[in-house]
């Protein structure tokens, strides 16, 4: 709170306050000067009024000031709650605004600080000191997308491969918050994706999770971006889209372009502000394991239709049907029979 208003409510307050107090104070003393109080008789046992005097114009007076009274509370309490709706949606935008504004902090990486700044400028940057977390290292700034930085190893082989960091600006298209929330705190063992959740040994409190996600989530983009870049995937198809535009728009996030998993040697895209020489040039690893590369033939045409329509939800491979299977969450943009036919079809010729 301002200063002001700290001073503004005091005086609203404590000056009508401090006026009544001397107005009975005032009174009292009269009162006090009468005969019966300099005689020491107790006011309980002092004659009252007579019933003339109480019953007249006193009455009258006391009745007008009970209406009044009545009337301004009657007033008061309406005119109070009227506004309280706006009130409250304005509290609430200002919390998310600023945890957005926090999010963003925390998704960035934190500034350098030299070791003499002066105290002016580590005040300014203090936050952005504290809070920045880095994911736009591995996930490209503004969300776009990238590769993990520092780059991953192969698990199995222990090469260092560039590891598809994926855009998160289109992540709520493919994960609920409960899947990002899990993600974000668990990390991914096995990829570079860190663990950052307190619970699990991570830098993150529950509060710095929410506010990264409602960074995220006002990242989101609907459209394929100008350059065609899936960092843009479309979910919006047309009518008669083919398997293969469906693939690209909704599985190569994931599969790579080509389904072709980890097995990609073409050049990635290299987080912004990152030197393109200390991103090695393939083997490209796509997130989770795209398994068909070469023999999708070992998945039976059900069991492949079924892990489209309903994914495989905590192996990180998610749901497409618009009525998955009981117990799993519909996904944001489904697509329909016909087109998960389709990108079916496409896939068993990759
Ligand atoms: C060192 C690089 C790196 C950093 C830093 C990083 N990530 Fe990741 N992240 C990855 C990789 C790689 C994946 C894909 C993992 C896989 O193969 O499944 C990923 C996956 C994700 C996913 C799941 C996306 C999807 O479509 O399934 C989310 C959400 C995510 N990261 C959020 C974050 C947030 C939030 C931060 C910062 C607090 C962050 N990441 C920091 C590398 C990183
Ligand atoms: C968010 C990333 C992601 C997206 C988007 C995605 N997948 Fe997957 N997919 C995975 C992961 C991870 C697995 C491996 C799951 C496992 O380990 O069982 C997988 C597995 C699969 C499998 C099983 C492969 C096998 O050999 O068992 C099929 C089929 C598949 N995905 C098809 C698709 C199709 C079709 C789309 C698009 C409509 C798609 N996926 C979109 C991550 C994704």
């Amino acid at each position: 709170m301002e200063t002001g208003d700290v001073l503004l409510i005091a005086a609203l307050v404590l000056l009508p306050a401090a006026i009544l107090w001397a107005v009975f104070l005032a009174r009292t003393g009269r009162m006090r000067r009468s005969p019966a109080a300099m005689l020491g008789i107790p006011a309980a046992l002092r004659p009252g009024q007579p019933d003339d005097v109480l019953e007249g114009s006193r009455l009258e007076r006391l009745l007008a000031a009970g209406f009044v009274a009545t009337l301004a509370t009657a007033l008061f309490i309406p005119l109070y709650w009227l506004p309280e709706r706006q009130r409250q949606e304005a509290f609430t935008e200002r919390f998310s605004h600023e945890a957005v504004e926090r999010g963003e902090l925390i998704y960035n990486v934190a500034p350098r600080l030299e070791e003499d700044a002066d105290p002016l400028e580590f005040k300014e940057l203090e936050h952005a000191v504290a809070l920045g977390m880095g994911c736009a290292n591995c996930h490209g700034g503004d969300g776009g997308g990238g590769v993990a930085n520092p780059p991953g190893r192969d698990p199995v082989t222990g090469k260092v491969v560039a590891w598809v960091a994926p855009p998160l600006n289109t992540v709520f298209q493919r994960w609920d918050e409960e899947v990002v929330r899990f993600t974000i705190e668990r990390g991914r063992p096995g990829t570079p994706m860190p663990t950052w959740g307190q619970e699990y040994g991570g830098p993150m409190t529950t509060q710095m999770v929410d506010d990264v996600i409602a960074y995220i989530r006002s990242l989101q983009v609907t459209q394929r971006d100008a350059s065609g870049n899936i960092a843009g995937e479309n979910y919006e198809l047309d009518e008669g889209a083919s398997g293969q535009e469906i693939f690209e728009a909704r599985c190569a996030v994931c599969h790579g372009p080509d389904g072709e998993g980890k097995e990609n040697t073409r050049p990635v895209a290299i987080p912004v502000g990152n030197d393109p020489e200390d991103f090695p040039r393939g083997p490209v690893y796509y997130p989770g394991l795209a398994l068909w590369r070469g023999d999708i033939e070992h998945l039976q045409p059900n069991m492949h239709l079924y892990t489209i329509r309903n994914g495989r939800r905590f192996a990180f491979m998610p749901p497409f049907a618009e009525a998955p299977s009981q117990g799993i969450p519909v996904p944001p943009h489904p697509l329909t029979d016909e087109q998960i036919e389709a990108v079916l079809e496409y896939e068993r010729t990759l």
